[in-house]
């Protein structure tokens, strides 16, 4: 009888991430909120699996879980359409809208070998049909200066952009009246990390648990992240409408290894949320990874807050509560030992526990061919090891361990996974440290060994995830 071999599309392909149904994808763009649906494009290769010809691809939500594969939003031309971001223009101060509808708008990098340069494109129909600018709005006659994360700023009542010079470390906020005529405020960097070039900026406000607002800066590091290869990094501060002045040192987003160019949904319905996801991959092997014909998924969405780190503050993310809709079958665990997994389905587990300072909880996901990852946490660090086993022995940077310390203090651990076919999201110390790494197990996935040395559990919950609506289009 012939052997039977799951191809990667069935092994690896997300049940509730979202992935493109082939060809290549990589950083979300123009995440906004509008026609009563949440809007994702990306970059997208219609052409192959690795990186080029970027398109904006483009899918849609009615609630940031299930996502529709759309018909691509803005093709390449004369330039390719690199990263950015969009928005509602709620006073068309761009002019755009002609008798009234909601105006959206995208700003995003025309890319030639020779320059960089931002533009703008519109669409008045929600999304469905967008009108790209032939000019650009911003070109200073660089090769290198890209990915404009623009927002309105009321206090200032001005459009701010964001936008960064990779190889000097800067990023460069200008402000506009109406999206076409830009003015240079000030320059961010190069500051934190600055092992590798700086892409896609983020600036945005987030509340703490007192209410108090802290302005949030991001930017991407490619190479230098603190495993090998691409990372995220952030500091909280002030922003008057001009400057970001840093109150924190740079830290990292995630200590994973694929976790790259978070963007934040505009517009959402809910003005204080702040939710974002990231393209779950990692430019070292991003274009090598075992999905031949479709590379590039995204992570989950999660909302964000700053939350305390001891005496000092952090950005922390959860999972977004609407991914609860997943949970099906709910088991309980309260002794260590097997529990079986479907791999059918995602999983999520919840978990809380005390432990003494020598205590560890071990969790170690198995499929028929043997162990094929393993989380560990005890009240310092949070750990997650990728074994050096095919199908990834031969990719460059894949296999280790990925670390983190935890805050100072509490008495009790917790902890929320998510599993996917090739992934791992761990949030601890309630999303304050998070590892997202890609996981390419050599066969399905189907037991979790749980080990607990030294702690008791208080409670632990496992789901599996079935998605009741399309995540995707499968080809
Ligand atoms: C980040 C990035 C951006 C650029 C885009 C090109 O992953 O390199 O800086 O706009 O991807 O696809």
């Amino acid at each position: 009888m012939p052997e039977r071999v799951l191809t990667p599309a069935h092994l690896y392909r997300p049940r509730v991430h979202y992935a493109p149904a082939i060809n290549w994808m990589n950083d979300p763009n123009g995440l906004v909120y509008a026609a009563g649906q949440y809007q994702m494009s990306y970059q997208y290769n219609p052409y192959g699996d690795t990186h080029g010809h970027m398109h904006w691809g483009r899918a849609t939500s009615p609630d940031l879980v299930h996502w529709t594969e759309q018909e691509i939003a803005l093709w390449q031309g004369d330039h390719e359409i690199f990263s950015g971001s969009a928005f509602i223009d709620h006073a068309n101060t761009s002019g755009f809208g002609k008798s009234g509808e909601t105006v959206l708008v995208a700003c995003y990098t025309g890319h030639t070998p020779y320059n960089q340069s931002q533009f703008l494109a519109y669409s008045l129909d929600g999304g469905e049909q967008w009108h790209p600018q032939p000019e650009a709005v911003l070109d200073v006659g660089r090769q290198d200066f890209r990915d404009p994360r623009v927002f309105w700023h009321s206090p200032s009542s001005q459009w701010i952009m964001a936008v960064v010079h990779p190889y000097e470390h800067q990023i460069e906020l200008y402000g506009s009246p109406n999206l076409r005529d830009w003015q240079s405020l000030s320059l961010f960097g190069p500051a934190g990390a600055t092992g590798g070039i700086w892409e896609v900026p983020e600036l945005f406000p987030v509340e703490d648990e007192q209410g108090q607002t802290w302005w949030v800066l991001k930017v991407d590091l490619n190479p230098g992240g603190p495993f090998g290869g691409s990372g995220v990094q952030y500091w909280l501060g002030d922003f008057d409408g001009r400057c970001f002045d840093a109150r924190t040192p740079a830290r990292w987003v995630d200590h994973g290894k694929d976790f790259y160019a978070a963007l934040t949904w505009s517009d959402l319905p809910e003005p204080s949320r702040r939710v974002w996801l990231a393209w779950m991959n990692n430019w070292q092997y991003a274009q090598a990874v075992p999905t031949p014909g479709q590379r590039g998924m995204m992570s989950l969405a999660r909302e964000l807050r700053v939350a305390r780190w001891g005496e000092a503050f952090c950005l922390a993310q959860s999972p977004i509560p609407e991914l609860q809709k997943l949970r099906g079958k709910e088991e309980e665990i309260r002794r260590p030992g097997f529990v079986v997994l479907n791999p059918a389905c995602a999983a999520e587990l919840k978990l809380t526990f005390t432990s003494t300072m020598s205590g560890a909880l071990r969790l170690t996901f198995h499929s028929d061919e043997g162990p094929e990852g393993t989380v560990v946490l005890n009240s310092q660090m949070l750990r997650v090891i990728r074994p050096t086993t095919a199908p990834t022995t031969d990719l460059a940077g894949y296999a280790g361990e990925h670390s983190a310390e935890l805050p100072p203090g509490p008495e009790v651990l917790d902890l929320h996974l998510f599993l996917d076919a090739c992934s791992l999201e761990v949030f601890a110390s309630e999303g304050r440290v998070v590892i997202s790494d890609l996981l390419y197990p050599n066969a399905p996935i189907r037991k979790l060994e749980v080990d607990f040395e030294d702690a008791d559990i208080l409670q632990a919950q496992l789901w599996t995830l079935t998605p009741s609506g399309p995540t995707g289009r499968l080809a």
